[in-house]
């Protein structure tokens, strides 16, 4: 879309790109651009428009747009593909097509809007238009299915990380990768990967945090939470998307993808259902125990009372004093 191209040409700029570099740049006549930059003025960017100088971009609207991410990203590899979709099904959906036509490793869909969010356990995920913060990122790692079990995790934990130092609210993590305040629900991260017996094609985090939203649907109604019922304040989207993509390059990168020393460490240290007493189902069989720790795997360990060890990979725990 030539309004985007124009977006990322004035942002890459330093100072004014003239109408006639920016034909040339889109193979479309000045005019042309002028009716663009009045089509991007029409959605809320503030494009500044001098004689003989041409035009610089001063301001984008507050709804999620990637110009203003782009603006606050420092990562380099996540993000390096970068769309803000006005409406979509599901951004982890949209991503699964970019991947199949080979998109990079690191490549970003967030969205304004999403019409067929998807939760865990075949669950939906739904908010209203420029309520919340909805992204997915798609990796490649060369690796085995079977290794890939720590990216979820670690997406976890770079996102509570980052949530944390973005608003100052005690954030942690509810195993497996809930992010919660208090007892309520904040954020939550849906997992889709797509392999060969022996080798991941790509992984996609899908990340959801509530942000603005102060409705829920009544069953989920007191189990979740927003940074807004949170806090009482508004936070800006645009920034808080581009910590959290910050966050999760630094995570990924410095923990090369394994949930081991300083990432369990950390990881340990913010989980919430740790210490806490926990029942799950195991083959129909409803079991409880104490949670007592994070394996590298990124599986739950829990101390059964005859003082066996069960370890969780998977499935729905649920953690006295939290949902
Ligand atoms: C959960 O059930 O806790 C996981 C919710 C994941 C929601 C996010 S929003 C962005 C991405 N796209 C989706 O369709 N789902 C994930």
């Amino acid at each position: 879309m030539k309004q985007n191209r124009i977006l990322d040409i004035l942002l890459g700029a330093d100072t004014y790109v003239s109408g006639q570099s920016l034909a040339e740049q889109l193979g479309v006549s000045r005019q042309a651009v002028w009716k663009e930059i009045k089509a991007l003025r029409a959605r809320g960017y503030t494009i500044e428009s001098v004689t003989n100088r041409g035009y610089r971009l001063t301001g984008s609207p507050d709804y999620l747009n990637a110009a203003a991410v782009k603006a606050h990203l420092t990562a380099k590899i996540i993000g390096c593909e970068l769309e803000v979709l006005e409406s979509v099904g599901s951004t982890n959906d949209y991503l699964k097509i970019l991947g199949a036509n080979g998109c990079k490793s690191g490549a970003v869909a967030a969205a304004r809007e999403q019409v067929s969010g998807k939760g865990r356990m075949g669950r939906t995920w739904q908010n209203k238009k420029d309520e919340n913060v909805m992204f997915s990122v798609l990796l490649r790692p060369k690796m085995a299915p079977a290794e890939a079990g720590a990216v979820t995790p670690l997406a976890g934990l770079a996102v509570c990380k980052a949530l944390r130092s973005f608003t100052g609210l005690d954030c942690r993590i509810k195993w497996p990768n809930d992010i919660i305040v208090g007892r309520k629900k904040l954020c939550g991260i849906l997992t889709e990967m797509s392999a060969e017996f022996d080798a991941v094609e790509y992984i996609i985090p899908g990340i959801g945090v509530n942000v603005d939203q102060t409705a829920f649907p009544p069953e989920i109604a007191d189990k979740a939470t927003s940074l807004l019922l949170e806090t009482g304040r508004r936070f800006d989207k645009n920034r808080l998307l581009a910590c959290m993509l910050n966050q999760l390059e630094e995570d990924f990168r410095r923990s090369n993808l394994e949930l081991k020393r300083q990432a369990l460490a950390e990881y340990t240290a913010l989980c919430a259902t740790l210490g806490r007493n926990v029942s799950f189902t195991r083959g129909g069989e409803p079991v409880s125990g104490a949670a007592t720790g994070i394996t590298e795997s990124g599986e739950l360990e829990v101390t059964l009372a005859d003082g066996s060890v069960c370890r969780v990979n998977s499935g729905e725990v649920t953690a006295q004093g939290i949902y």
